[in-house]
């Protein structure tokens, strides 16, 4: 007998970004009951999970990620009251839920790291990473920090001093978010205490932010010179972080078997990536990132390389997590250049052997807000992609106070929610289409990927066929604003969706393509 698939194999999840989502209390910041108010249109659209970019007490230092307590709701977001609230209404919306995990680090106001600071000899000094000073007395090692400030342009050092103690705490980001001393058992076991309390309080799983850094080499060797200039966060990759990774899994699985474990790794390989999936003896990741498509350009050898690599390194060892947009980057119409692509760019995303992440207001295809240097707020230069999502096209766009950060661009002129729910043809009918096309057809969702032979499908286009049980599925994506040809595999094909609003069912074989255009086809009658 074969036992079913876990869920968030076929699941599309929708990462949320609380503070930009919907803001119901008027403090024009996003809070858990906006995000109840418009779980319908998660529903609607047809996605599976939410994911929760962190809703903890925090002084917001890095908006969240910097966290006081990671058994709780900051007051800017509600309460646990109304986290229980949001769980038990996702579920009965058929939504599973992920939260945000942060095990890095705190925030430097968290009562374990006051405690640590308070002294050397402190019963929580080590449960953060402190050194004294080099011998020249400056930063114990060349490590740099993640951020370079709102104006900044040098990334800083890795490292704080504190003056009363007369050491050195080590932090990968800012310096008010100190890094965890992940070696100390005390440690391991608070941390996955915190795991427990949430999956008892019903979550579905956690999506654990830079998972691949929360264990350090203990010499904490220089880097390189040559890579020392680039923040240690994305290089560091120490052995001893797999079996942390496993416990930290085993301390889920125990709790529920069904929740999924995902980690955002952020490493220059897809090797790496792919070795934070364990092995079959000590499993780590259900699903790790891969940041490396999300990186890539528009351009179809480049893409052709990028899924090469899922299919070869992931694929064997785990199934891969796909992810185009997060609250992290540039959102994809603002990389790729033109709404066209970014349409393209979600047939790709939806299409792919894998679990896709979809981040909210990419199904408007919004692009970044231009934020101006006075409203600039996030030490990582990333407030565009963060822009508030429009829900109506009044003004204030059914949030109850003015937001944190300017509106997205054409927010005032019908790209909003509601008018785009009723325009035919718009992009967020394209995701609705294309994640319904997907939860139909097992060969989407779960099926294999093989690429079509080329035939005329030489770059610009990119033409690949998934299959499961029978069921099959070919997507051609054209690179190019130009129109090409593809030559279609024998038998007949129909147009399941296509990013063009004018296509017609019926393919001809060859099949002429526009310009930025990506189709789903299924087998014709
Ligand atoms: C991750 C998060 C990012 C945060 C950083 C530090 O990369 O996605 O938003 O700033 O970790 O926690």
């Amino acid at each position: 007998m074969t036992t079913a698939p876990a869920w968030w194999r076929s699941a599309v999840v929708y990462q949320i970004y609380p503070r930009s989502f919907c803001d119901r209390s008027g403090d024009g910041v996003g809070d858990l009951a906006g995000i109840l108010e418009h779980l319908d249109h998660l529903v609607w659209l047809g996605v599976d999970a939410l994911w929760l970019s962190p809703v903890y007490p925090s002084p917001m230092a890095d908006f969240g990620y910097d966290i006081t307590d990671y058994c709780d709701v900051d007051p800017l977001f509600g309460s646990l009251s109304d986290m229980d609230a949001l769980i038990s209404a996702a579920h009965d919306a058929g939504l599973s839920v992920v939260l945000d995990w942060v095990p890095n680090h705190t925030s430097d106001r968290h009562p374990w790291f006051v405690s640590s600071r308070s002294s050397r000899s402190s019963p929580r000094r080590d449960w953060y990473i402190w050194r004294d000073p080099s011998p020249s007395g400056g930063p114990p090692n060349n490590w740099r920090a993640a951020f370079a400030g709102v104006s900044g342009t040098e990334f800083p050092p890795a490292w704080t001093y504190d003056q009363a103690s007369g050491q050195w705490y080590l932090h990968l980001f800012l310096s008010e978010q100190p890094d965890l001393n992940w070696s100390n058992p005390a440690v391991q076991s608070a941390m996955t205490a915190t795991l427990r309390f949430w999956l008892e309080r019903g979550v579905d799983g956690f999506r654990m932010d830079v998972i691949h850094a929360i264990a350090k080499d203990p010499d904490l060797p220089d880097l390189p010179p040559e890579r020392s200039p680039i923040p240690m966060c994305a290089w560091i990759d120490d052995p001893a972080c797999h079996p942390l990774v496993s416990l930290i899994r085993s301390a889920v699985k125990d709790a529920n078997p069904d929740a999924v474990v995902i980690g955002e790794i952020v490493l220059p390989s897809v090797a790496q990536v792919a070795s934070y999936y364990g092995r079959p003896a000590e499993p780590e990741l259900d699903l790790a990132f891969n940041f490396h498509p999300l990186h890539a350009r528009w351009d179809a050898a480049v893409w052709r390389r990028q899924i090469d690599l899922a299919v070869s390194e992931i694929a064997p060892v785990g199934w891969p997590a796909w992810a185009l947009g997060n609250h992290d980057n540039p959102r994809q119409r603002t990389r790729y250049g033109s709404e066209a692509r970014a349409r393209a760019a979600a047939v790709l995303l939806l299409t792919q052997m894998g679990t896709p992440f979809l981040y909210a207001g990419e199904e408007l295809g919004l692009a970044d807000a231009a934020v101006a240097p006075e409203r600039l707020v996030d030490p990582g230069g990333r407030d565009g992609c963060r822009a508030p999502i429009p829900w109506t096209p009044a003004a204030g766009h059914g949030w109850a106070g003015e937001p944190w950060l300017p509106w997205p661009p054409q927010a005032s002129s019908g790209r909003d929610v509601e008018s785009m729910r009723s325009t035919p043809g718009s992009t967020l009918d394209l995701y609705r289409r294309l994640l319904a096309a997907r939860r139909a057809s097992p060969a989407l969702s779960l099926g294999s990927f093989a690429w079509l032979p080329s035939g005329r499908a030489a770059e610009p286009v990119l033409a690949y066929r998934r299959e499961r049980d029978g069921d099959e599925r070919v997507v051609a994506v054209n690179f190019s604003e130009s129109p090409a040809t593809l030559d279609l595999p024998g038998g007949s094909w129909a147009v399941e969706v296509s990013t063009h609003p004018r296509r017609a069912s019926a393919v001809p074989n060859p099949l002429e393509l526009r310009g930025d255009e990506a189709v789903v086809l299924r087998p014709g009658r």
